[in-house]
């Protein structure tokens, strides 16, 4: 298969989702479905993420389970679908927010008895910000949840994204019967069988055909022509406006039962984008050019504690991989070769002899790869729209052994360079301060400072909750600066950063200094 085709049929994405909505239950349904896995249950040993941080640590390093799930990636039908992890749960940090600037969509999970939750749209907030087209599965249908016209309203309302379904939930709980596939004006049944439910031999052309009452029940089947009267004053699926993340198709189902999630991957493979342009400070770069670029969207250290490795994740962004080819190390101005990149199966890692736009290879000990580093075969290009994000949680570094402070202050720069957690430095005093937005990455820096620079350090809770860098007129930026001066801290770029203890009091100095602008969110 040539270059382009095989760009053509690359589908890379991420589920974005509350914890508890079911992305792990989807993500091993699609790798059933797509063939990846023979047996449900292969991803479930993650959920050991949702207990204690030195679980998942031991987890992690023992079995390295986090990075074989990093990507993971199957055909389905004539495409190479990437399906790239974003860490949930305790395991939640920047990573899980920088992963979604390295896909083309996203498929969003919801609750079906709870809507839009706040880590969803902490999630969404990210993909606004390149108008990642998104897709939404409304699951555990099998529940009773809110009135799907109701879930809608909550989606359109809280993310402010149009909707419109493209399949309907014909009863709920107890009473759920099927689906109503809109586009194909068919009704899907499923039927009970001993482990759950599936699809039903049966299928209607219409609403209005009288075997439905039959089927469901005349209560039932007289509410789904009510709904769908209801719905055809809405706007139908438009996949103009999917793709300019304006609008989100909407499905329902059951994931768990497997109810729903066919029509779900037979969608997403036939919509779904596929590699889009990426910007650069120079140029936008087109993923049918034919040189090669990519950038570091994340860092794995430790895949294997004894060697102190690290892993680069690079997304490519134009041209094709090949093994053993020689790439530019754009920020270092250095070349190197790459023998040995990595690249993941559904629960393999293999040696990648070949790649494409939209793959994900892994960069093994490449040492001085940071997280929005540039990729190319000779050109200058810095890849734009990388974001770091202002951290949520903070704890001041207290060394334990007087001796190492220069340790200490190596580590914490070095693991701030690479993303672990934030790194600041106060402009008075001597406090540094750490920020995150997962409390397990404060568990991994500890355990890190200790096992790769020898430092003991103990992390205590300081009175601070809100971030912002600060930027504008550097008069009335320095006479803010002074003014604040014991809340001001540097961050590893040396930008300026306000940090107070609480969302109310940034937003207030916020108001009170409307020519300063305050950003959550900062490209690095
Ligand atoms: P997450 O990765 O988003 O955190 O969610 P996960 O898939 O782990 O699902 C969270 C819980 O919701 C699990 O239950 C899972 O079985 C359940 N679940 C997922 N899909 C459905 C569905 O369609 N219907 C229903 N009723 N439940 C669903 P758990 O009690 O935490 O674990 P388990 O012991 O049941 O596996």
């Amino acid at each position: 298969m040539n270059r382009l085709d095989e760009i053509a049929r690359r589908r890379t994405f991420a589920i974005i989702s509350h914890p508890d909505a079911g992305k792990t239950t989807i993500t091993e349904k699609l790798l059933l479905f797509g063939g990846a896995i023979q047996m449900a249950g292969a991803v479930k040993a993650r959920r050991s993420d949702k207990h204690a941080a030195s679980d998942f640590l031991a987890v992690e390093q023992q079995r390295g389970i986090s990075v074989s799930t990093a990507v993971m990636s199957f055909d389905y039908r004539d495409r190479a679908v990437n399906l790239l992890d974003t860490p949930g749960h305790e395991d939640f940090s920047e990573d899980t927010y920088r992963v979604l600037t390295a896909v083309d969509s996203a498929l969003m999970v919801l609750d079906n008895a709870k809507g839009v939750e706040a880590r969803t749209q902490a999630l969404m907030d990210v993909c606004r910000l390149r108008d990642t087209p998104v897709m939404t599965f409304s699951n555990k249908l099998d529940r009773e949840g809110l009135d799907p016209f109701d879930l809608l309203a909550d989606v359109e309302k809280t993310l402010k994204i149009a909707c419109a379904p493209v399949t309907w939930p014909i009863g709920m709980g107890q009473r759920f019967a099927g689906i109503y596939d809109i586009l194909g004006q068919r009704v899907i049944f499923y039927e009970a069988v001993k482990r759950g439910l599936k699809n039903s031999q049966v299928v209607l052309q219409g609403a209005d055909d009288p075997r439905l009452d039959d089927m469901v029940g005349a209560r039932l089947a007289d509410k789904l022509r009510e709904d769908l009267e209801l719905l055809s004053a809405l706007e139908p699926f438009e996949r103009d406006a999917y793709l300019q993340g304006q609008q989100t198709p909407v499905f329902f189902g059951s994931a768990v039962n497997n109810f729903g999630v066919q029509e779900l991957l037979d969608a997403f493979v036939e919509i779904a984008p596929p590699p889009q342009e990426r910007a650069t400070l120079q140029r936008t770069v087109h993923p049918d050019e034919e040189a090669f670029t990519g950038f570091v969207f994340k860092i794995q250290a430790n895949l294997d504690k004894a060697h102190h490795d690290r892993m680069a994740f690079v997304r490519i962004t134009s041209g094709r991989y090949e093994r053993r080819m020689k790439l530019r190390h754009v920020r270092k101005g250095k070349d190197f070769a790459v023998n040995n990149a990595t690249m993941f199966l559904a629960r393999d890692r293999v040696i990648a002899e070949e790649a494409f736009p939209g793959d994900i290879i892994g960069l093994h000990n490449h040492g001085g790869l940071r997280v929005g580093d540039t990729l190319t075969e000779g050109e200058e290009l810095k890849f734009s729209g990388i974001p770091a994000f202002a951290p949520e949680l903070f704890r001041r570094a207290r060394l334990l052994d007087p001796l190492k402070s220069k340790a200490l202050l190596k580590g914490l720069e070095q693991l701030g360079e690479e993303g672990a957690a934030q790194f600041f430095r106060p402009i008075e005093g001597s406090d540094y301060i750490l920020g995150a937005l997962g409390s397990l990455q404060f568990d991994v820096i500890q355990s890190r400072l200790e096992t790769e620079y020898g430092v003991r350090a103990a992390f205590e809770g300081v009175p601070l909750g809100a971030a912002r860098w600060i930027t504008g007129p550097s008069a009335e930026l320095h006479t803010f600066i002074e003014q604040n001066r014991r809340r001001i801290y540097h961050d590893i770029h040396g930008n300026p950063t306000f940090i107070a203890q609480s969302e109310w009091a940034v937003n207030y100095a916020a108001d009170q200094n409307p020519k300063l602008s305050f950003h959550k969110t900062m490209e690095i």
